[in-house]
């Protein structure tokens, strides 16, 4: 396993993404930094993590026949990856709360931005960044509903015994989409999502409350949602939310 270790870099995801378009570098490379200055999470927002506290690292999958229509599989693989390493290590519950945070009963502890180098209509490589609370144990007031490897287990974490882990298993479930075995993939996260058949309140872009049951996520990687009149509806990332834990 190739692993760069860095003090400190605005985002491990910036700097794989230069790296890879400068030079050739082994599948599933680890970039991981004990401090990142500019981490960034999903949908524009910054990932905050106390410095040499957690993990902060970036991972580079190259592909050689992988549809960008597909691309919703990753996000399964790797969320997976990381859900099972977790599950390995402590008895707690965890979940993955669509489209790929990771869960500690309610709380989040893992976050994933999965950025892709497309050519024509394939992913040629992915940077899967990885967000992960281990050590860490008091978060800003800003920062709701979160906890760390730490807060749950009351255990310190090596970190770079977890990072080889989480690289493991993560490869594990890539190998399902290298073989094509997508059903299977989908089956197993499906198992974990978080909420899945339970009636729920949710909120829409236009900021309105209304109750469904997430039912199945799309091929597409959209969370399919049966309304209360039995119809179902698909939403993306930005058009819906949980209305409450
Ligand atoms: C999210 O939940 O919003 C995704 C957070 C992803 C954070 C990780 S930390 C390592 C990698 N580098 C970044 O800048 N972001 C990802």
């Amino acid at each position: 396993m190739y692993i760069i270790k860095l003090n400190a870099i605005e985002s491990t995801n910036g700097y794989l993404k230069e790296l890879t378009a400068k030079k050739k570098l082994e599948n599933f490379t680890v970039v991981v930094a004990e401090q990142q200055t500019k981490g960034r999470g999903q949908m524009g927002t910054v990932w905050l993590s106390e410095e040499g506290k957690n993990l902060t690292f970036s991972l580079l999958v190259n592909f050689d026949d992988f549809n960008i229509s597909n691309q919703f599989y990753l996000s399964m693989a790797v969320s997976l990856g990381v859900l099972t390493t977790l599950k390995s290590l402590t008895n707690t519950s965890f979940y993955i709360k669509w489209p790929n945070d990771i869960l500690a009963e309610k709380d989040k502890i893992a976050g994933i931005l999965i950025e892709n180098i497309i050519g024509g209509h394939l992913i040629k490589q992915s940077i899967i960044g990885i967000g992960l609370n281990v050590n860490q144990v008091a978060f800003c007031n800003t920062i709701k509903d979160v906890t760390s490897l730490k807060n749950i287990s009351g255990k310190f974490t090596d970190k770079e015994m977890l990072l080889k882990k989480i690289v493991l298993e993560i490869k594990h479930f890539v190998n399902y989409i290298n073989k094509r075995e997508f059903k299977q993939l989908k089956k197993m996260y499906l198992m974990r999502l978080f909420k899945l058949n339970m009636p729920s309140m949710f909120i829409d872009k236009d900021e309105k409350l209304f109750l469904g049951k997430i039912i199945d996520v799309s091929n597409d990687g959209k969370l399919v949602v049966e309304l209360e009149d039995e119809t179902t509806r698909k939403f993306s990332l930005k058009e819906i939310k949980f209305a409450s834990r």
